[in-house]
């Protein structure tokens, strides 16, 4: 392996996905470096939760590849992509609601062995207290944020080495947006490797080591958090001036 790529998670190149004639997806490259927290940025519709999708294996790519952890994964299944380490909490949280709260973190070890259920548990509890205080309710019923840290905390329990957040703070109360931040500078300091795909650009681009900018399908923007929140074409586009 070259010395450039020894410690790439993800590298993508030149990726291009269509929905039937819908071409939501145009040449896009990026990449993740262990450590880091990369942010994927942009409005509505511009492909950020397509891209993810392509990541974990539910959608493919025509063109151009997909590496992780220094492997070719444009073929691999889902649900192996998920044993190698590459978890995708997707937009909408979905956790399985008649279950309760533990069993649905249960789940989310499905890849590993019984042994490693119990510590897992542990280390999503310390990272969210409030889901060891409600680990026997019924996940529907928890409130939108509860049911966010769960959703979180189930992609945790299979030890990824890549973890990556479609809009964790939609839809939340601002109060909540700032604890589910919090919640992913926390991982991030444990080590954890995050791609975080965010509309709310602020608070996205403050917390990121790095980031790109989506626009109708393609990255028209990339630099460290810090540049990208002083660039002025992303103040005014993503910022509100
Ligand atoms: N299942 C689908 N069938 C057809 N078109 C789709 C489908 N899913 C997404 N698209 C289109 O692909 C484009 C990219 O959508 P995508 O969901 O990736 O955007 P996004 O950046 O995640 O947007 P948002 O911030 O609203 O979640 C959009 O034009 C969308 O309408
Ligand atoms: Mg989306």
């Amino acid at each position: 392996m070259a010395a450039d790529t020894a410690n790439k998670v993800l590298e993508v190149e030149d990726i291009n996905v269509y929905y039937g004639a819908i071409h939501a997806i145009k040449d896009v490259s990026f990449e993740v470096h262990e450590g880091e927290i990369v942010a994927l940025i942009g409005a509505n519709g511009a492909g950020k939760s397509t891209t993810l999708k392509t990541l974990s294996g539910l959608l493919r790519s025509s063109t151009g590849s997909i590496e992780f952890m220094g492997e070719d994964i444009m073929h691999v299944p889902a649900d192996k992509l998920v044993e190698r380490g590459l978890a995708h909490v997707p937009e909408g949280r979905r956790v399985f609601a008649q279950m309760s709260v533990e069993e649905n973190l249960e789940m989310g070890a499905y890849t590993r062995p019984n042994s490693e259920i119990a510590p897992g548990l542990e280390r999503v509890y310390a990272h969210f207290p409030r889901l060891k205080e409600r680990r026997r309710q019924v996940a529907g019923t928890l409130s939108g944020g509860e049911q966010q840290m769960l959703a979180m905390g189930r992609a945790l329990m299979s030890a990824p080495k890549l973890l990556m957040l479609d809009e964790p703070s939609m839809g939340l109360a601002p109060i909540l947006i700032e604890q589910i931040f919090q919640i992913v500078k926390d991982l991030h300091a444990a080590g954890t490797t995050i791609l975080l795909v965010e509309q709310n650009a602020q608070m996205a681009l403050s917390i990121a080591s790095r980031a790109y900018v989506m626009e109708t399908g393609h990255v028209t923007l990339s630099g460290t958090g810090d540049e990208l929140l002083h660039n002025d074409d992303v103040r005014r586009a993503y910022l509100g001036g």
